[in-house]
This record gives structure tokens, sequence and C-alpha cells, in this order.
């Protein structure tokens, strides 16, 4: 039995679907609302995952040999003016959660971000110190320290920027498409940098640490260094949209509530040595996304 817990997030959405087709493991959801996915492999429990004994007792009659964590405030900018709920869903949640994996004796997957790095000569990577410039990555990394520090049987895997085809929350790509087709100008920041990572690729890695047991750190990210900027400009040529509606602003001219590191993205040198994946491209993932959009 593998639980996934925060089965109502994007990630979950790619996770799922790719668990039943490589995996012979009932699935345990676990999420605050109802969700679209009906095999016979799933069973849900829906709760409010910050209730520690609503989900000691979800984890408790499941009994999973795998947690895997999505759950997450995300929200990089309500993470800074919203701290407790932060600290609440980001740490709290994760060390309940790893100690609940003591208890039953499973291994514990936690997902977390680049944003645990300050963001001054990335991509980065697993060896890198990490130094966080504001709450969210604080909190994320705080995260990941009570996981492996809780478990030896942990593994926690850094992403960054994801997209693909989620219908449950529009990414970065979707923003921009919509944009376009509304002849909308975007005002997309020039001088943050990351690696996007098709989230099909992350769900990807997922599996394979969980089959093939892994533990301690991976970064996983895509294979184009590149500015949102840039990421925006590509997205527009490749859906042939209207390139001049994507204004570049820096992000000091942005002035969002949390501050940004600024050269972030991941290094998957584990990923793709040890998992044996290839990361794939910009061009790539919009290519995977234009397809699942036209067979919709
Ligand atoms: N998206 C990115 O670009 C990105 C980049 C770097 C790292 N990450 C990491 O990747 C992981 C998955 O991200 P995602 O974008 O797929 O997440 P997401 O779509 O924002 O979903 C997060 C999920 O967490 C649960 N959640 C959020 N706030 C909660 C609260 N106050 N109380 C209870 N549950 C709450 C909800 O689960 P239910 O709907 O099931 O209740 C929600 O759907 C996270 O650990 C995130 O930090 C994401």
């Amino acid at each position: 039995m593998i639980t996934i817990v925060g089965a109502g997030s994007s990630l979950a959405g790619a996770l799922i679907p790719l668990l039943i087709d490589e995996t012979d493991e009932p699935l345990h959801l676990i999420s605050g609302r109802a969700l679209p996915f009906e095999d016979e492999k799933i069973q849900t429990s829906i709760i409010d995952v910050l209730d520690k004994n609503a989900l000691k007792t979800s984890i408790m009659e499941a009994m999973p040999n795998t947690i895997i964590n999505c759950a997450a405030m995300t929200s990089v900018d309500r993470c800074e003016t919203e701290r407790n709920m932060a600290w609440s869903v980001n740490v709290t949640l994760v060390e309940n959660l790893t100690r609940m994996a003591r208890i039953v004796d499973a291994r514990i997957v936690q997902v977390s971000t680049d944003y645990v790095f300050d963001g001054l000569k990335g991509p980065y990577a697993e060896g890198a110190i990490a130094n966080p410039i504001n709450y969210y990555g604080k909190s994320k990394l705080a995260g990941e320290i009570v996981c492996l520090s809780g478990s030896n049987a942990a593994a926690v895997v850094r992403t960054n920027v994801l997209y693909g085809t989620s219908k449950e929350r529009p990414d970065f790509v979707r923003w921009v498409l919509d944009a376009l087709d509304a002849g909308t100008p975007v005002r997309v920041v020039n001088d943050q940098y990351s690696n996007p990572t098709y989230i099909e690729d992350l769900a990807d890695a997922i599996s394979r640490i969980v089959m093939r047991k892994r533990s301690g750190l991976f970064h996983v990210g895509g294979a184009d260094y590149v500015s949102r900027f840039d990421f925006a400009v590509k997205i527009a040529e490749f859906f042939k949209g209207d390139v001049s509606l994507i204004r570049a602003v820096t992000t000091a001219e942005l002035g969002q509530a949390a501050r940004r590191p600024l050269r972030g993205g991941l290094v998957p040198l584990k990923t793709e040595t040890d998992l044996k994946m290839k990361m794939r491209g910009i061009e790539s993932g919009l290519s995977s996304v234009r397809h699942a959009m036209l067979s919709k």
C-alpha cells in the first residue's frame, strides 16, 4: 500500500495515474477534498491533514509501506504573511507523517524546492549548502530536516517551476497561454533563473525512488536553464502566440511580499545517475503539454 498525502495537488495529479500503471500496489489517497480518481486499486480518506488524530487513524488503518507527501503551502507570498499556517503545513505535518511512517515501518518521500537556496549561484547540486531567503524556503528546509532526521528510510526530492497538464491548478504555462488567448500583456521577471520541470518527470523520479527504495536527497529539474521571461517567450513561440505581449520586468519592480532567489534551479545529478533518468528540456515538455491538450 502506498499512501499519498495531498492527493489533490498538481503533483499528485501526475503521480497517481503513473503509480496505477507502474506498480501493483494499492493506493491510499489522503486529501482535504473529493478527488476525481476512480480505480479499483484506490481507497480515499477525505480529512483535514492538520488534524493529527484523523491523520493517524487514516494511516494506521491503511498500514502503508510507503508514504509520499505532496501536501504543502506552495504560495511563496502567502507563506511570508501567514507564517503559522506555513509552519503547520510545511513542517509540523511532515514531522507527524515521519513519526507515523516510523510507527508503521513505512518509507517516506517528502517533496521540496530549490527555494531552500539563496539563489546567488544556482543551479545547485544535491551537496550544495541550503540558505533560504524567504519563509516558504525556510519552512520547506525545516520540513526536509524533520523528515531526514526522523527516519532512516526517507527521501527528499527537491524540484522547481513545475509545469504540465494539471487540471487542478493553473501553472506558469497555463497562465501565459491564457493571457495570450485573451490578448492581455503579461509582465514576466527577466532576472529569476530556474530549470522548469515537466511534472511527469518529477512523478517518474518519485516512482523510481519508491520502487528502488532509495533514501537521501534528490534534485529533479529540467534540461534547460532559463529566466522566467525566456521561458514565457519560448511558450509563446511554441504555441504561435503573440510574443510582443510578453513584457520583461525585474523582480525589484514587481515588489512581491517575499524575496525570491534569483539564480535558483537544480542540477539533477543523482536523478540522472542513480535513477537513470534523462530530464526533458522545455521544447520536449511543451510538446507533451500540446499533445495532452489535443487529446482531451
Ligand atoms: N509547483 C511548483 O512549481 C513547485 C516548485 C518547487 C517545489 N514544489 C513542491 O512540490 C510539492 C507539490 O507541489 P504542487 O504545486 O503540486 O502543490 P499544490 O498543487 O499547490 O497542492 C498542494 C496541496 O497541499 C495541500 N494543502 C495545501 N494547503 C493546505 C492546508 N492549509 N491544509 C491542508 N492541506 C493543504 C492540498 O492538498 P489536497 O488538495 O489533497 O487537500 C493541496 O492540494 C510541494 O511540496 C511543493 O513545495 C512545487
